[in-house]
């Protein structure tokens, strides 16, 4: 372990040893950051551990002038493109269809038919939406606005489906990076009305949310500081939209908390995929809650409950992704995941969006890369119609060459789905 705490020089050592990586026979990159100074003066605090990372290291392009250059110990120069953790993808054929009527970042959607529901989220980190923008997928066009109760949270909601009333959970409440509500509310799709429903036990920010078994379940996310991961898991018996008891009850806590997880059922199983430990954080004593960036660890896991109520351990992700809450669709027996956040770059610590769509064969058990998106872009809302994969929302990269994280989009884009038997 290399720890620089305090010491000024720029001691900075890149140790970096290739060896065969199990996955895809590619080869891992190991590179112990030291001392890494952040450019941002709303960073708090250093990870006084070493950062690892593991993943595919393509060739390094000898061109790129802005990418920082290392020293090791014999002066020889060495560096690690930001595109490191880009996997070779299908190109894929994308149609650019209408825009969403507002540009969100972590907002939710639901598709019920042939329509997409999109609700909320961030228009810029100062302003949030409170209204839901619904998408038809026979005429593709956008329409049917209609307002949120003006005490649901904003952004980061669980929410989920029966095919006509959608439940939505607990989130952030407010711009920047202010903490959760645990109001809760229902949407009856028929008449476009709302209700109240039980509060969650306390506030929680963007967990885990899905219907099984007759049953609401919500889990896993952060606690109301955004950064801690909480574990719990709650559930509580529904139908048609309201709560057949009283109160929610403690089921078995999940294996790694966090936000921003894929959570699905399919075929009477309940799988959480990918997500998160940490995210930004208000800083201290902040007016505006202004946000503030922690550093997270993303995850590959895949975690499966069935009626033995036990955790499983799946085969994991192609790579690390969270902020896919509502990037994924369920297409014959498949978990189909697009886009989404990798493990930070391990030396300039910026988030690193991913710009592939990943297949879960649920016949097979196995992973596949299956395409390439248009950019890397985290936080999209997905939805499958007539043989098509489309997305919109989000947030996408800075360029081919810079997979960190810039405009907040409106763009909903669709190409033929193509998926592995
Ligand atoms: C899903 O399965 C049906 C029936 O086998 C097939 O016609 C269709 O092409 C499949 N869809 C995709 C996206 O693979």
């Amino acid at each position: 372990m290399v720890k620089a705490a305090g010491k000024q020089s720029c001691g900075r050592l890149v140790f970096a040893s290739f060896l065969a990586l199990l996955a895809f026979g590619l080869i891992a990159d190991f590179l112990w950051a030291s001392s890494h100074r952040f450019s941002s003066s709303a960073m708090l605090s250093l990870p006084s551990s070493v950062t690892t990372v593991v993943g595919k290291l393509p060739p390094i392009e000898k061109d790129s002038s802005n990418k920082k250059k290392k020293k090791d110990d014999n002066g020889r120069e060495r560096k690690l493109s930001a595109t490191f953790q880009d996997l070779p993808a299908p190109q894929l054929h994308w149609e650019k269809m209408s825009a969403s009527p507002v540009p969100r970042l972590d907002g939710a959607a639901i598709q019920i038919r042939n329509f997409l529901y999109v609700f909320a989220g961030y228009g810029n980190i100062n302003l949030v939406h409170s209204h839901v923008d619904v998408y038809n997928f026979v005429d593709n066009t956008w329409g049917g606005r209609f307002d949120m109760p003006k005490e649901m949270a904003h952004s980061h909601l669980g929410m989920v489906t029966d095919g006509r009333f959608i439940y939505i959970v607990t989130g952030q409440y407010g711009p920047q990076c202010r903490g959760p509500t645990a109001k809760t509310f229902v949407l009856d799709t028929d008449t476009n009305t709302w209700s109240d429903f039980i509060p969650l036990p306390v506030p929680r920010y963007a967990p885990a949310t899905q219907l099984w078994r007759g049953r609401l379940h919500v889990m896993g996310g952060s606690k109301e500081n955004r950064h801690t991961p909480g574990l719990e898991h709650w559930s509580i018996a529904v139908k048609d939209g309201k709560a057949l008891e009283k109160e929610w009850r403690s089921e078995i806590p999940i294996p790694r908390g966090g936000p921003h997880r894929a959570c699905v059922v399919v075929d009477d199983r309940l799988f959480v995929i990918g997500g998160q430990e940490g995210d930004f954080m208000a800083k201290p004593g902040s007016p505006i809650f202004k946000c503030s960036r922690r550093l997270e660890v993303v995850f590959s896991d895949v975690y499966m409950l069935d009626e033995e109520m036990k955790w499983k351990v799946m085969p994991p992700m192609p790579k690390p992704d969270s902020h896919i809450e509502f990037a994924w669709k369920v297409v014959n027996n498949s978990i189909v995941i697009v886009g989404g956040t990798t493990e930070k770059h391990p030396e300039t610590k910026k988030m690193v969006l991913v710009g592939e769509i990943f297949q879960f064969n649920l016949n097979t058990m196995k992973w596949y890369v299956i395409g390439k998106l248009p950019y890397r872009v985290k936080t999209t809302l997905v939805g499958y119609w007539d043989g098509q994969l489309y997305f919109t929302s989000g947030q996408r990269d800075k360029g081919p060459d810079d997979p960190g994280p810039r405009k907040v989009i409106a763009e909903m884009w669709r190409t033929k789905l193509i998926l592995n038997p």
